[in-house]
């Protein structure tokens, strides 16, 4: 959990903006409810490597340099990442690591960096691209800085299957997030469900960054959500246990962005220590089957299970959407505590099955917590 600063500001970085998001982090709770890597992306760098070979700063963006900041964000009880790149430079046509992997772990390491997003572009013909991933993720190990290794190779070589091996904590499963409700019904909805097997502890699937409460501003801005939409796309990113990266400006962001991004009943269904990822159990065909109704489910480690209905259609009114208890594995006669997560009131108490109405583009997700004894 944490800040990436892509999403909204582009090229359009320096260390006043790195350091004054660190502080809203901690200001408005958001830290505290556990978003705590505050992460530069592309377009931090310098023109030239420095003469021992290592990357440098943009001067003018970071005249403090890395190390600098990166303690400043330390003093403030947070973690620092950073970005490169497998190519030779960056998608963004800077320097990247693609023959000075050690150097670069290295230095980020004595930079005191704990997190390392490393893209794929402009990779030479020929290099095989898991084999980069494996030699960064060497190279991190090799520094002994505990570094989280983000892999955003886009899904191109099915890093799901190879990530954990390599080295990687966590690995883009798709290309760009982008601030429309397409785009997430695109990266969210359809492309994710079938790829649960691969997530757990220390792996996990990455959908990309959030673009809840951008409302169309900034470098992936393309139309904006509505703040259902943005309900839905927190809440399914929660059930896929999928890192939860804000994308926004929280300077500037609204009470709905903040009480989204930091709702307790959400998060907790996100941070489960069991480390499921929600499989979509309706429709449950094969992974590319689409539908408007889709329901997640996600084993929660106390014996709860955590379901989000979606009503992705785009008819008027609410649909009946539900959950029958047959597809959870729960006993049809169990009695189940049902309650809304998101504002964490109790429902009632069912047997069997439950449904509710769902408003278009909108989101209910529910706990069922068997009801022993
Ligand atoms: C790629 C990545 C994005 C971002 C940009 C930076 O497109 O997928 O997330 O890091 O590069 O140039």
């Amino acid at each position: 959990m944490g800040w990436n600063s892509w999403n909204t500001f582009g090229a359009h970085i320096d260390e006043t903006l790195i350091l004054q998001t660190a502080d809203v982090l901690l200001e408005t709770g958001l830290a505290e409810a556990g978003y705590r890597y505050v992460v530069i992306d592309d377009l931090w760098e310098g023109k030239e490597r420095d003469a021992q070979g290592r990357l440098t700063a943009d001067p003018h963006k970071f005249p403090s340099g890395i190390a600098a900041l990166a303690e400043r964000i330390h003093a403030k009880g947070l973690k620092f990442g950073i970005y490169s790149c497998a190519g030779t430079h960056t998608c963004a046509d800077q320097l990247a690591s693609y023959g000075h992997e050690e150097t670069d772990a290295r230095t980020f390491a004595d930079w005191g960096v704990d997190f390392l997003k490393y893209d794929f572009c402009n990779v030479p013909h020929g290099a095989h691209g898991p084999t980069l991933y494996r030699r960064m993720g060497q190279a991190l190990r090799q520094t002994g800085r505990d570094i989280l290794f983000s892999a955003c190779e886009w899904g191109v070589n099915k890093p799901w299957l190879w990530g954990r091996w390599a080295g990687c904590h966590m690995w883009r499963t798709t290309g760009d997030i982008v601030d429309n409700w397409d785009s997430i019904k695109d990266i969210g909805f359809r492309r994710q469900a079938g790829l649960e097997l691969y997530a757990g502890p220390n792996g996990w699937n990455d959908p990309d960054m959030m673009v809840v409460g951008m409302y169309g501003k900034g470098n992936v801005g393309a139309g904006g959500c509505s703040d259902s939409e943005y309900l839905c796309h927190f809440a399914l990113w929660c059930l896929l246990a999928s890192p939860l990266m804000i994308g926004c400006d929280v300077r500037a962001m609204n009470d709905a962005t903040l009480s989204l991004l930091a709702n307790p009943g959400l998060l907790r269904i996100s941070q489960d220590s069991l480390g499921v990822q929600a499989r979509r159990i309706a429709p449950e065909k094969d992974e590319w089957d689409w539908s408007d109704f889709p329901v997640f489910a996600k084993p929660l480690a106390d014996g709860t299970i955590a379901v989000g209905l979606f009503n992705l259609s785009d008819g008027d009114g609410c649909n009946r959407m539900g959950v029958a208890w047959e597809t959870l594995g729960l006993d049809t006669h169990r009695a189940c505590l049902v309650s809304d997560a998101i504002s964490g009131e109790t429902i009632g108490e069912f047997r069997g099955s439950y449904s509710e109405r769902v408003p278009k583009h909108d989101a209910r997700v529910l706990l069922l917590t068997p009801v022993l004894g």
